[in-house]
């Protein structure tokens, strides 16, 4: 039977999105419908709507949301209609080799739903396995992460995607650790929730770098001890300066950019550890002399999601932020109308916000 609803779709490479009626089905086993209640705009989006991710194109955007469980699929015991859920898109079969091991947050076969959300009977391809700049849409059961119901959904749902990569980024992937010195490259959503990691797991020295004042002001907010803006001069060697001469001991990339990740290789101290959050291009390369990466020790690490794990890390960070131990409040820069994507895609290029969330 299923139901329509109101969605943003981008149909082709680079063409503004469109706010659409899609059909969703009802759910399906091992399925729930979620009813949207906010969903932020993640640089990711605007990625697939450049056709940088891949070109599946009519994309269903959008994957850092909060919402309700509507409906679940006959054999789903893990959410119940009326449940208050963060989406995630870790849903972790417990059975690839990984799972197997005992390292479910890096899952090899996470799941999505079975079932096509379709457009004019065009099958949709959703963000991240999510999309969710609409009024509902349909995942994997375990894509929906119970949590406590009295956060506001648009904060709550930022821990979807770009608060949890960053936050995780640091902890997770970096081990930032106690009297840790830290660089962050590229200060929006991302990098700033690294920053925020940084600072919660005692880092001494947090260095943010970023092209815009304006970030860098944001970042301090977040816990940084020291900005650098990126024009002006040589960033590696204010990093040194900073750091008695030696580099930070782990350097995060946030930006997605050859010219940020060759910063952070080098802006790091021997034995060092540089985290690669940002996405990059297809087309994208770095050349790195062979004994510099030898040489220097340590390790160079790419992070998905922050290496996390839904179920355990999501109701945690939902703690710390009722604590007042984490600054969530400080991401949402702007809500928004479900028609006010494309809008918000041009704000996130000009520097104007950290995270504009869609509320429904
Ligand atoms: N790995 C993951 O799991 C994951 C999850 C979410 C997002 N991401 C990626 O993280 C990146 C950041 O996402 P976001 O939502 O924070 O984006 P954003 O656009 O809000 O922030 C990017 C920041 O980088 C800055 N920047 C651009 N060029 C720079 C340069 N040369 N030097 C220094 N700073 C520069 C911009 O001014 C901006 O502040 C994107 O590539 C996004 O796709 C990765
Ligand atoms: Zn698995
Ligand atoms: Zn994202």
């Amino acid at each position: 039977m299923g139901q329509q609803v109101k969605a943003v779709v981008a149909k082709a490479k680079g063409e503004p999105v469109e706010v659409v009626m899609i059909d969703v089905p009802d759910p399906g086993p091992g399925e729930a419908l979620v009813e949207i209640k906010a969903c932020g705009v993640c640089h990711t989006d605007l990625h697939y709507r450049e056709g940088a991710i891949n070109d599946e194109f009519p994309f269903l955007l959008g994957h850092e949301a909060a919402g309700i469980v509507e409906a679940v699929g006959p054999d789903v015991t893990d959410v119940a209609p009326g449940d208050f859920v963060i989406l995630n898109w870790r849903a972790v079969c417990g059975e690839c080799r990984s799972c197997k091991r005992g390292k479910p947050q890096i899952c090899f076969n996470t799941h999505n739903a079975t079932q096509k959300m379709t457009l004019d009977g065009v099958e949709l391809s959703p963000a991240l396995g999510i999309g969710a700049f609409a009024e509902k849409t349909l995942v994997a059961a375990g894509q929906a992460t119970k949590v406590d119901p009295s956060v506001r959904p648009e904060v709550a749902g930022l821990i979807g995607c770009g608060v949890m990569a960053g936050l995780g980024a640091a902890l997770n992937t970096g081990n930032v650790s106690r009297g840790d010195s830290v660089a962050v490259f590229g200060c929006g959503g991302v990098g700033d929730a690294a920053i925020e990691g940084a600072r919660i797991a005692g880092a001494s020295t947090i260095i943010a770098v970023d092209l815009d004042d304006k970030k860098l002001e944001w970042a301090k907010d977040f816990g940084a001890t020291h900005t650098i803006n990126a024009k002006s001069g040589d960033v590696v060697e204010q990093i040194r300066e900073i750091t008695d001469g030696n580099g930070v001991d782990v350097a995060i990339e946030a930006v997605g950019l050859p010219v940020t990740y060759e910063q952070a290789f080098y802006a790091r101290d021997l034995a060092g550890t540089v985290v690669l959050v940002g996405v990059p291009s297809p087309e994208m390369k770095i050349e790195l002399p062979l004994i510099e990466v030898f040489g220097r020790g340590g390790s160079l690490k790419s992070s998905w999601y922050g290496d996390c794990l839904p179920s355990r890390d999501f109701p945690m960070l939902i703690d710390l932020y009722l604590q007042g131990r984490l600054n969530l409040d400080g991401f949402v820069s702007e809500t928004i109308g479900i028609d006010g994507v494309e809008e918000a895609f041009h704000k996130m290029e000009a520097g104007e916000v950290l995270r504009s969330v869609v509320v429904m």
